[in-house]
């Protein structure tokens, strides 16, 4: 197995733990439909879903479908690798006819039918060098289908990034309890620095108290626990997410920079 086969199967076990541990879909602002609306921000209507095929490659739990599910469409096929993810979306979602439920990565997936629309919501920036996944993306995009990615993103972020850099160096190998009680410590931390962000433009100000200051503690923990759990993640600049979709063979690419530290980008086959 070569050095990135690695990296990608660790990643996916990593999450695979991380959903024993959360990832319920319950009536809060992370599982909400509103979130996922401010995830596409402006360049992606979800009404366009309705009676379409569509697509959601690294399903997680099941959250992205469940809205999906919301907007009509006439199929999805949630693609999820890890063993955790499938069986809660199964469990979840057991009476819905138009879901296929497919257990693969994002290289090795089929679709019965070629998708009108290809979600893939905080995954891309989680497998290593990911222009093959990319390009079995496309190979199950009709064409003029259109594939939808957010990732995290590098500018405006540079503190954040040295930190996520040193510190995950020895969190990806912590045990997941021991994990979830540093994630409180530095949530406690952050609290004080999210009460200075009302009064400073500080880094992240914007996601911080948009987005981070909606979810409630035990989320908030979650969400820490995400960041310095998963054996890969890479924060992309702009142009590196573009050359990305570019190589993979996307065309007509809209990017938006959500809540100015993260990528929402928009590609057709
Ligand atoms: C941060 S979670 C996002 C889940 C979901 N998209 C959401 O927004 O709730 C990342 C997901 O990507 C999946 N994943 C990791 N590596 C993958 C790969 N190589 N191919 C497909 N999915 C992968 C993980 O198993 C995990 O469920």
């Amino acid at each position: 197995m070569n050095q990135n086969s690695k990296v990608r199967k660790q990643t996916i076990k990593d999450f695979n733990n991380q959903w024993k541990l959360q990832g319920e879909l319950n009536k809060d602002y992370w599982a909400s439909d509103e979130i996922l609306i401010d995830q596409f921000n402006n360049i992606f209507d979800l009404n366009q879903i309705s009676n379409k095929i569509v697509g959601d490659v690294g399903a997680g739990t099941g959250r992205v479908v469940r809205t999906l599910l919301k907007f009509n469409p006439k199929k999805v096929f949630a693609i999820e690798p890890s063993d955790v993810g499938i069986k809660k979306i199964k469990n979840d979602f057991i009476e819905k006819n138009n879901l296929k439920i497919i257990q693969s990565d994002g290289l090795n997936f089929q679709t019965d039918d070629l998708c009108d629309f290809i979600f893939s919501l905080g995954v891309i920036h989680h497998i290593k060098d990911p222009t093959d996944v990319l390009i079995n993306i496309r190979k199950n995009l009709k064409k003029n289908g259109q594939l939808i990615i957010w990732v995290y993103g590098y500018e405006n972020n540079l503190p954040y990034i040295i930190f996520y850099k040193i510190i995950s160096k020895f969190t990806k190998y912590l045990p997941d309890r021991s994990l979830y009680i540093l994630a409180n410590i530095l949530n406690l931390f952050l609290q004080i620095y999210i009460f200075f962000c009302k009064f400073i433009n500080l880094p992240l100000k914007d996601y911080l108290l948009n987005v981070y200051n909606k979810f409630g503690w035990t989320k908030q923990t979650d969400v820490i626990f995400d960041q310095l759990n998963p054996q890969y993640a890479k924060y992309y600049k702009k142009e590196e997410i573009l050359k990305e979709l570019k190589d993979a063979g996307f065309k007509d690419l809209k990017i938006s920079h959500r809540h100015n530290y993260s990528w929402t980008v928009v590609g057709k086959n």
